[in-house]
Protein backbone atom coordinates (compact mmCIF):
# COMPACT_ATOMS: atom_id res chain seq x y z
CA UNK A 1 0.00 0.00 0.00
CA UNK A 2 1.11 3.60 -1.00
CA UNK A 3 1.24 6.05 1.33
CA UNK A 4 -0.62 9.33 -0.50
CA UNK A 5 1.07 12.37 1.16
CA UNK A 6 -0.60 15.87 0.93
CA UNK A 7 1.59 18.97 2.10
CA UNK A 8 0.38 22.26 4.12
CA UNK A 9 1.10 25.17 2.37
CA UNK A 10 3.93 26.80 3.94
CA UNK A 11 2.52 29.68 4.82
CA UNK A 12 -0.24 27.82 6.67
CA UNK A 13 2.66 26.01 8.88
CA UNK A 14 2.60 26.68 12.75
CA UNK A 15 5.35 28.81 14.01
CA UNK A 16 7.83 26.21 15.42
CA UNK A 17 8.88 27.05 19.26
CA UNK A 18 11.98 29.22 19.62
CA UNK A 19 12.80 28.37 23.26
CA UNK A 20 13.46 24.50 24.10
CA UNK A 21 13.32 24.58 27.67
CA UNK A 22 9.67 25.48 27.40
CA UNK A 23 8.88 22.96 25.69
CA UNK A 24 7.67 20.95 28.39
CA UNK A 25 5.93 17.77 27.32
CA UNK A 26 2.73 16.96 24.77
CA UNK A 27 1.48 20.75 24.44
CA UNK A 28 2.23 21.29 20.79
CA UNK A 29 1.87 19.36 17.53
CA UNK A 30 3.70 19.70 13.81
CA UNK A 31 2.13 20.36 11.19
CA UNK A 32 0.93 16.90 9.15
CA UNK A 33 -0.58 13.73 10.50
CA UNK A 34 -0.62 10.12 9.05
CA UNK A 35 -4.29 8.15 8.82
CA UNK A 36 -4.77 4.70 8.01
CA UNK A 37 -8.01 2.99 8.01
CA UNK A 38 -9.50 -0.35 8.54
CA UNK A 39 -12.36 -2.30 7.58
CA UNK A 40 -13.66 -5.76 7.61
CA UNK A 41 -14.03 -6.12 4.00
CA UNK A 42 -11.09 -3.94 2.64
CA UNK A 43 -8.65 -4.18 5.42
CA UNK A 44 -6.13 -1.88 6.19
CA UNK A 45 -6.49 0.82 3.38
CA UNK A 46 -6.31 4.65 2.52
CA UNK A 47 -2.35 5.28 4.19
CA UNK A 48 -2.22 8.82 4.16
CA UNK A 49 -0.36 11.91 5.63
CA UNK A 50 -2.04 14.87 5.47
CA UNK A 51 -2.11 18.10 7.12
CA UNK A 52 -3.60 18.06 11.00
CA UNK A 53 -7.02 18.38 11.13
CA UNK A 54 -9.52 17.57 13.85
CA UNK A 55 -10.91 14.18 13.21
CA UNK A 56 -14.36 13.46 11.83
CA UNK A 57 -16.27 11.45 14.18
CA UNK A 58 -19.23 9.96 14.50
CA UNK A 59 -21.00 10.26 17.70
CA UNK A 60 -21.88 7.14 18.33
CA UNK A 61 -18.34 5.90 17.61
CA UNK A 62 -17.21 2.63 19.35
CA UNK A 63 -13.92 4.48 21.31
CA UNK A 64 -16.03 7.20 22.67
CA UNK A 65 -18.45 4.67 24.53
CA UNK A 66 -16.27 1.81 25.52
CA UNK A 67 -12.82 2.75 25.30
CA UNK A 68 -11.47 0.54 22.80
CA UNK A 69 -8.16 2.36 22.22
CA UNK A 70 -4.41 1.91 22.06
CA UNK A 71 -1.56 3.87 21.73
CA UNK A 72 2.34 3.78 21.67
CA UNK A 73 4.97 6.37 22.68
CA UNK A 74 7.88 6.59 21.22
CA UNK A 75 10.62 9.29 19.91
CA UNK A 76 12.42 10.74 17.39
CA UNK A 77 16.06 11.92 17.80
CA UNK A 78 18.57 14.60 16.56
CA UNK A 79 22.02 13.66 16.64
CA UNK A 80 24.81 16.43 17.10
CA UNK A 81 25.98 15.98 13.51
CA UNK A 82 22.04 16.51 12.09
CA UNK A 83 21.22 12.64 11.71
CA UNK A 84 18.08 11.59 13.14
CA UNK A 85 17.28 8.29 14.86
CA UNK A 86 14.59 6.37 15.85
CA UNK A 87 14.86 4.13 19.05
CA UNK A 88 14.13 0.65 18.87
CA UNK A 89 10.61 1.72 16.62
CA UNK A 90 10.17 -2.27 16.09
CA UNK A 91 9.52 -2.80 19.69
CA UNK A 92 6.56 -0.32 20.12
CA UNK A 93 5.17 -1.81 16.31
CA UNK A 94 5.43 -5.43 18.28
CA UNK A 95 3.68 -3.59 21.76
CA UNK A 96 0.86 -2.32 19.56
CA UNK A 97 0.37 -5.61 17.79
CA UNK A 98 0.15 -7.31 21.28
CA UNK A 99 -2.36 -4.07 22.46
CA UNK A 100 -4.42 -4.75 19.40
CA UNK A 101 -4.94 -8.47 19.91
CA UNK A 102 -6.11 -8.19 23.56
CA UNK A 103 -8.16 -5.28 22.96
CA UNK A 104 -9.79 -7.00 19.62
CA UNK A 105 -8.57 -4.75 17.15
CA UNK A 106 -7.02 -5.10 13.93
CA UNK A 107 -3.20 -5.60 14.05
CA UNK A 108 -1.60 -2.94 12.40
CA UNK A 109 1.27 -4.22 9.30
CA UNK A 110 4.34 -3.69 10.73
CA UNK A 111 6.14 -2.75 7.23
CA UNK A 112 3.37 0.31 6.66
CA UNK A 113 4.07 1.09 10.38
CA UNK A 114 7.76 1.80 10.30
CA UNK A 115 7.21 3.08 6.63
CA UNK A 116 4.89 5.61 8.08
CA UNK A 117 6.89 6.73 11.30
CA UNK A 118 10.05 7.10 8.71
CA UNK A 119 7.85 9.33 6.34
CA UNK A 120 6.19 11.50 8.73
CA UNK A 121 9.44 12.04 11.08
CA UNK A 122 11.08 13.01 7.54
CA UNK A 123 8.68 15.20 6.85
CA UNK A 124 8.24 17.19 10.03
CA UNK A 125 12.30 16.54 10.56
CA UNK A 126 12.80 20.78 11.40
CA UNK A 127 10.49 20.22 14.44
CA UNK A 128 12.99 17.64 15.70
CA UNK A 129 14.65 20.34 18.92
CA UNK A 130 18.07 20.32 19.02
CA UNK A 131 18.72 19.78 23.01
CA UNK A 132 19.91 16.57 24.48
CA UNK A 133 17.03 15.72 26.59
CA UNK A 134 14.22 17.17 23.97
CA UNK A 135 13.32 14.58 21.24
CA UNK A 136 9.77 14.70 18.94
CA UNK A 137 7.75 13.26 20.47
CA UNK A 138 5.36 10.04 18.38
CA UNK A 139 1.62 9.22 19.21
CA UNK A 140 0.87 6.02 17.36
CA UNK A 141 -2.62 5.93 18.16
CA UNK A 142 -5.70 3.23 17.04
CA UNK A 143 -9.51 3.58 17.92
CA UNK A 144 -12.46 1.56 16.99
CA UNK A 145 -14.92 3.61 14.59
CA UNK A 146 -18.01 1.64 14.00
CA UNK A 147 -20.97 3.54 14.87
CA UNK A 148 -22.86 1.42 17.17
CA UNK A 149 -23.87 1.12 20.72
CA UNK A 150 -24.06 -2.76 21.13
CA UNK A 151 -20.56 -3.90 23.30
CA UNK A 152 -19.06 -5.93 20.26
CA UNK A 153 -15.81 -5.40 18.58
CA UNK A 154 -15.74 -2.48 16.11
CA UNK A 155 -15.75 -3.59 12.74
CA UNK A 156 -13.78 -0.42 11.73
CA UNK A 157 -10.75 1.08 12.74
CA UNK A 158 -8.70 4.58 12.68
CA UNK A 159 -4.88 4.32 13.06
CA UNK A 160 -3.32 7.65 13.07
CA UNK A 161 0.54 9.22 13.99
CA UNK A 162 0.52 12.38 15.42
CA UNK A 163 4.19 13.79 16.31
CA UNK A 164 5.32 16.97 18.43
CA UNK A 165 8.27 18.02 20.08
CA UNK A 166 8.83 18.00 23.83
CA UNK A 167 11.20 18.03 26.57
CA UNK A 168 11.15 16.71 29.97
CA UNK A 169 7.69 14.76 31.10
CA UNK A 170 8.24 15.61 34.49
CA UNK A 171 8.13 19.37 35.16
CA UNK A 172 11.08 18.46 37.93
CA UNK A 173 13.19 17.24 34.81
CA UNK A 174 16.00 15.22 36.17
CA UNK A 175 15.47 16.63 39.45
CA UNK A 176 14.11 13.63 42.41
CA UNK A 177 10.65 13.34 42.40
CA UNK A 178 8.04 12.79 45.20
CA UNK A 179 6.07 9.86 45.02
CA UNK A 180 2.68 8.57 47.33
CA UNK A 181 2.42 4.87 47.25
CA UNK A 182 -1.24 4.21 47.01
CA UNK A 183 -3.00 1.24 48.60
CA UNK A 184 -6.61 2.30 48.12
CA UNK A 185 -6.48 2.46 43.82
CA UNK A 186 -4.99 0.07 41.97
CA UNK A 187 -3.77 0.60 38.19
CA UNK A 188 -4.43 -2.87 36.60
CA UNK A 189 -4.89 -6.70 37.98
CA UNK A 190 -4.14 -10.05 36.49
CA UNK A 191 -5.90 -11.32 33.74
CA UNK A 192 -6.78 -7.17 32.52
CA UNK A 193 -4.90 -4.99 30.41
CA UNK A 194 -2.16 -3.90 32.14
CA UNK A 195 0.19 -5.16 29.96
CA UNK A 196 -0.99 -3.16 27.15
CA UNK A 197 -0.93 0.66 26.06
CA UNK A 198 -4.88 0.58 26.59
CA UNK A 199 -6.23 4.12 27.01
CA UNK A 200 -8.24 3.05 29.58
CA UNK A 201 -5.48 2.04 31.93
CA UNK A 202 -4.44 5.43 32.04
CA UNK A 203 -7.59 7.24 32.20
CA UNK A 204 -8.03 4.48 35.18
CA UNK A 205 -5.04 5.91 36.66
CA UNK A 206 -6.27 9.87 36.66
CA UNK A 207 -8.08 10.06 40.17
CA UNK A 208 -5.37 8.74 42.40
CA UNK A 209 -2.96 10.75 40.57
CA UNK A 210 -4.84 13.59 41.03
CA UNK A 211 -5.07 12.42 44.69
CA UNK A 212 -1.50 12.39 45.19
CA UNK A 213 -0.91 15.51 43.37
CA UNK A 214 -3.26 17.47 45.71
CA UNK A 215 -0.87 16.13 48.62
CA UNK A 216 2.30 17.45 46.72
CA UNK A 217 3.41 14.28 45.06
CA UNK A 218 4.54 14.27 41.40
CA UNK A 219 3.56 10.31 40.90
CA UNK A 220 1.63 7.05 41.99
CA UNK A 221 3.60 4.08 42.88
CA UNK A 222 1.23 1.59 42.09
CA UNK A 223 0.83 -1.57 43.79
CA UNK A 224 -0.34 -4.89 42.89
CA UNK A 225 -4.34 -5.61 42.74
CA UNK A 226 -4.67 -8.89 44.61
CA UNK A 227 -2.39 -8.25 48.01
CA UNK A 228 -1.69 -4.52 47.78
CA UNK A 229 2.27 -5.25 48.94
CA UNK A 230 4.15 -5.15 45.68
CA UNK A 231 5.29 -2.48 43.72
CA UNK A 232 4.01 -2.50 40.61
CA UNK A 233 4.76 0.49 38.52
CA UNK A 234 5.05 4.51 38.99
CA UNK A 235 3.07 6.69 36.96
CA UNK A 236 3.36 5.89 33.62
CA UNK A 237 6.38 4.33 33.90
CA UNK A 238 8.19 0.87 35.60
CA UNK A 239 10.26 1.15 38.79
CA UNK A 240 13.17 0.28 39.66
CA UNK A 241 14.87 -0.25 43.33
CA UNK A 242 18.43 -0.22 43.65
CA UNK A 243 19.01 -2.02 47.03
CA UNK A 244 22.52 -3.20 47.84
CA UNK A 245 24.17 -4.58 44.86
CA UNK A 246 20.74 -5.91 43.41
CA UNK A 247 18.77 -3.86 40.60
CA UNK A 248 15.48 -5.08 41.22
CA UNK A 249 12.27 -4.07 38.81
CA UNK A 250 8.76 -6.17 39.30
CA UNK A 251 8.73 -9.10 36.67
CA UNK A 252 6.02 -9.02 33.74
CA UNK A 253 3.54 -10.96 35.39
CA UNK A 254 0.66 -9.28 33.00
CA UNK A 255 -0.31 -6.47 34.73
CA UNK A 256 2.28 -4.37 34.18
CA UNK A 257 3.41 -2.48 30.76
CA UNK A 258 7.17 -4.09 29.25
CA UNK A 259 8.55 -1.24 29.11
CA UNK A 260 10.63 -0.79 26.12
CA UNK A 261 13.08 2.00 27.70
CA UNK A 262 13.03 -0.66 31.34
CA UNK A 263 14.14 -3.59 28.85
CA UNK A 264 16.58 -0.63 27.78
CA UNK A 265 17.93 -0.55 31.29
CA UNK A 266 17.83 -3.89 32.25
CA UNK A 267 20.19 -4.92 29.18
CA UNK A 268 22.29 -1.78 29.72
CA UNK A 269 22.92 -2.68 33.51
CA UNK A 270 23.27 -6.01 32.81
CA UNK A 271 26.28 -5.38 30.17
CA UNK A 272 27.96 -3.31 32.99
CA UNK A 273 28.02 -6.63 35.14
CA UNK A 274 25.53 -5.61 37.44
CA UNK A 275 23.28 -7.53 39.04
CA UNK A 276 19.59 -7.27 37.29
CA UNK A 277 16.70 -9.09 39.13
CA UNK A 278 12.90 -9.20 37.96
CA UNK A 279 11.90 -10.14 40.83
CA UNK A 280 8.54 -9.05 43.25
CA UNK A 281 9.66 -7.15 46.41
CA UNK A 282 7.08 -6.00 48.92
CA UNK A 283 7.07 -2.61 50.44
CA UNK A 284 7.73 -4.50 53.80
CA UNK A 285 10.86 -5.75 52.37
CA UNK A 286 11.60 -2.12 50.80
CA UNK A 287 11.47 -0.58 53.78
CA UNK A 288 13.48 -3.02 56.04
CA UNK A 289 16.16 -2.27 53.41
CA UNK A 290 15.63 1.29 53.45
CA UNK A 291 15.99 1.12 57.94
CA UNK A 292 18.97 -0.72 56.85
CA UNK A 293 20.62 2.07 54.73
CA UNK A 294 20.51 -0.85 51.64
CA UNK A 295 17.60 1.17 49.52
CA UNK A 296 19.74 3.20 47.94
CA UNK A 297 18.21 5.11 44.69
CA UNK A 298 14.98 4.24 43.10
CA UNK A 299 14.12 5.34 39.61
CA UNK A 300 11.01 5.12 36.68
CA UNK A 301 11.88 4.54 33.49
CA UNK A 302 9.62 5.17 30.57
CA UNK A 303 9.66 6.39 26.68
CA UNK A 304 8.45 10.08 28.02
CA UNK A 305 10.39 10.05 31.48
CA UNK A 306 13.21 8.50 30.34
CA UNK A 307 14.79 7.29 32.95
CA UNK A 308 13.80 9.44 35.91
CA UNK A 309 14.76 9.61 40.07
CA UNK A 310 12.77 8.84 42.92
CA UNK A 311 13.75 10.91 45.45
CA UNK A 312 11.51 10.20 48.10
CA UNK A 313 8.06 8.09 48.83
CA UNK A 314 5.11 8.45 51.17
CA UNK A 315 3.56 5.20 52.47
CA UNK A 316 1.46 4.97 55.37
CA UNK A 317 1.82 8.62 56.69
CA UNK A 318 5.67 8.71 56.78
CA UNK A 319 8.04 9.78 54.00
CA UNK A 320 10.70 8.11 53.07
CA UNK A 321 13.62 9.99 51.89
CA UNK A 322 15.60 7.93 48.93
CA UNK A 323 19.55 8.89 49.01
CA UNK A 324 19.17 11.95 50.95
CA UNK A 325 16.86 13.46 47.98
CA UNK A 326 19.61 13.50 45.57
CA UNK A 327 20.15 11.57 41.95
CA UNK A 328 21.48 8.39 42.57
CA UNK A 329 25.11 7.51 40.75
CA UNK A 330 23.42 4.65 39.08
CA UNK A 331 20.27 6.17 38.09
CA UNK A 332 22.68 9.28 36.69
CA UNK A 333 24.57 6.18 34.64
CA UNK A 334 21.79 4.92 33.30
CA UNK A 335 20.54 8.21 31.93
CA UNK A 336 23.20 9.49 30.91
CA UNK A 337 24.18 5.77 28.48
CA UNK A 338 20.72 6.05 27.07
CA UNK A 339 20.34 9.11 26.32
CA UNK A 340 24.10 8.68 24.88
CA UNK A 341 22.87 6.01 22.66
CA UNK A 342 19.64 7.42 21.45
CA UNK A 343 21.34 10.84 20.23
CA UNK A 344 24.21 8.74 18.52
CA UNK A 345 26.40 9.87 20.92
CA UNK A 346 27.83 6.55 21.42
CA UNK A 347 28.24 3.22 19.91
CA UNK A 348 25.18 1.60 20.06
CA UNK A 349 26.65 -1.99 20.64
CA UNK A 350 23.02 -3.48 21.05
CA UNK A 351 21.81 -2.16 17.31
CA UNK A 352 19.13 -0.29 18.97
CA UNK A 353 19.56 3.12 17.04
CA UNK A 354 17.50 2.89 14.03
CA UNK A 355 19.19 6.45 11.55
CA UNK A 356 16.39 7.32 8.98
CA UNK A 357 18.49 10.76 7.96
C1 LIG B 1 5.46 6.99 27.29
O1 LIG B 1 6.34 6.91 28.15
O2 LIG B 1 5.67 7.13 26.09
C2 LIG B 1 4.09 6.95 27.65
O3 LIG B 1 3.34 6.43 26.89
C3 LIG B 1 3.65 7.62 28.83
C4 LIG B 1 2.59 8.56 28.42
C5 LIG B 1 1.27 8.04 28.83
C6 LIG B 1 2.86 9.95 28.74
Amino acid sequence: MDIKVTTIAPENMKPKPHDESMLGFGKLVTDHFFTMKFSGERGWHDAAIEPYRPLELDPASMCLHYGQEIFEGMKAYRGKDGSIYLFRPEENIKRMRVSAERLCMPEPDSEIFMEALKKLVLLEKDWIPYGIGTSLYIRPTMIATEAALGVHPSDSYLFFIIVGPVGAYYPEGFSPTKIYVSEDYVRASLGGVGYCKAAGNYAASLYASKKASEMGYTQVLWLDAAEKKYPEEVGTSNIFFVIGDELITPPLTGSILPGITRDSVIQIARSWNLNVLQKSISMDEILKAHKEGLLKEAFASGTAAIVSPVGQFYFRDDEHIINEGKVGSLTERLYNEILQIQYGEKEDPFGWRVKIA
